[in-house]
């Protein structure tokens, strides 16, 4: 890479602990003064004109999409929403032609892909910044919102840390994209972590490295502990967190995947015999099945679900800011 290649945000991995900490305390006061004020940074509106953004998603999308296309035009840019079926990236032309063009004409390309070598790849050859929508891998943009949303509903203070150490995140359910940027993030920010998945659908011993090293990049790391029996990640928990047991594109896996996770659905019932703590509170990125979660929990007092949906736009925000504006100086 040369001196003047842009910098990517294609994991959590990307950033580090202070880094992190501040694109969420950033997330955070844009959402205070936006709400507050009305007050909206234009810093997407360049001097003669607004700066486009390509939004290039070979995959469905609700949050993602409407967060980061919002964010851009409160932003003052243009948003050009791709989808699969509308260029012709993957059907006539490569990636490598795609990401030449794409960036020749935009600001930054924020891309939604199945194999993370596809937004690595893109990342490769662009001449602007690249923003990870969702690979097989990694979904920092979520991950963001999610820190957001744990700092909110924890005594968190957002200056110079966010406070967040001690805290204890279960995840019970698939070892998928979500849960690998999750456990980076928990590292960095001396959050442990506690990750129940059947037998079969533990991390994988690379991503184990990965976070590994985010452990080692946080002065004070947060721990990783892996098991096949949820009441034990749910032990003195702070935070219940799951995703679908089927990513887009392991469909064909439906049947399998349901028959391995029983045993594994988030409920009232697991959350007290596993012990969490009394002010447990339940995440999930959405979209959401009600095998993975009941319904008493998902849309109980306690799941702050719809708030972590929201908490996508100001991530948005915080992120294009870093990234797209101020060139990825945090
Ligand atoms: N959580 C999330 O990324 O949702 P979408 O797939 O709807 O964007
Ligand atoms: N793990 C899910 C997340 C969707 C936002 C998937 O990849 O489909």
């Amino acid at each position: 890479t040369s001196p003047f290649a842009p910098r990517h945000l294609l994991s959590i991995g990307d950033l580090t602990p202070a880094e992190l900490t501040t694109l969420v305390r950033n997330a955070h006061n844009h959402k205070t003064v936006i709400k507050q004020t009305g007050e909206v940074p234009h810093t997407l509106r360049g001097a003669l004109a607004a700066k486009t953004v390509a939004m290039s998603f070979s995959k469905r999308s609700t949050r993602t999409r409407i967060s980061t296309e919002g964010a851009i035009a409160i932003m003052g840019g243009h948003p050009m929403f791709l989808g699969k079926d509308d260029i012709q990236l993957g059907v006539n032309e490569s990636l490598y032609d795609t990401a030449i063009v794409l960036s020749s004409m935009t600001s930054a390309i924020v891309a939604r892909v199945g194999p993370h070598s596809d937004v690595a790849d893109l990342a490769k050859h662009s001449n602007v910044p690249v923003i990870n929508a969702l690979s097989d891998l990694y979904h920092p943009l979520q991950i963001i919102a999610d820190f957001l949303t744990i700092a909110e509903v924890s005594p968190s203070t957002f200056s110079s840390s966010l406070g967040l150490e001690g805290l204890k995140i279960a995840w019970i359910g698939d070892a998928n994209n979500v849960l690998f940027d999750l456990a980076i993030g928990a590292a960095k920010l001396g959050v442990d972590i506690a990750i129940a998945t059947p037998q079969g659908y533990s991390i994988p011993q690379e991503m184990r490295g990965v976070i590994g090293a985010a452990a080692s990049s946080s002065p004070k790391p947060g721990r990783l502990i892996e098991t096949n029996i949820p009441e034990e990640a749910v032990k003195d928990a702070d935070i219940l967190v799951t995703d679908t047991w089927v990513s887009m594109g392991q469909e064909q896996e439906t049947a399998k995947r349901r028959a391995a996770f029983k045993g594994f659905q988030i409920t009232s019932e697991l959350a007290k015999r596993g012990g969490a703590k009394e002010n447990w509170s339940f995440m999930h990125c959405l979209p959401r099945h009600p095998e993975e979660v009941s319904d008493d929990v998902f849309y109980g007092p306690r799941s702050v679900v719809f708030r972590e949906a929201e908490n996508r736009l100001w991530a948005a925000i915080s992120a294009l800011e870093a990234f797209v504006v101020n060139k990825g100086k945090i």
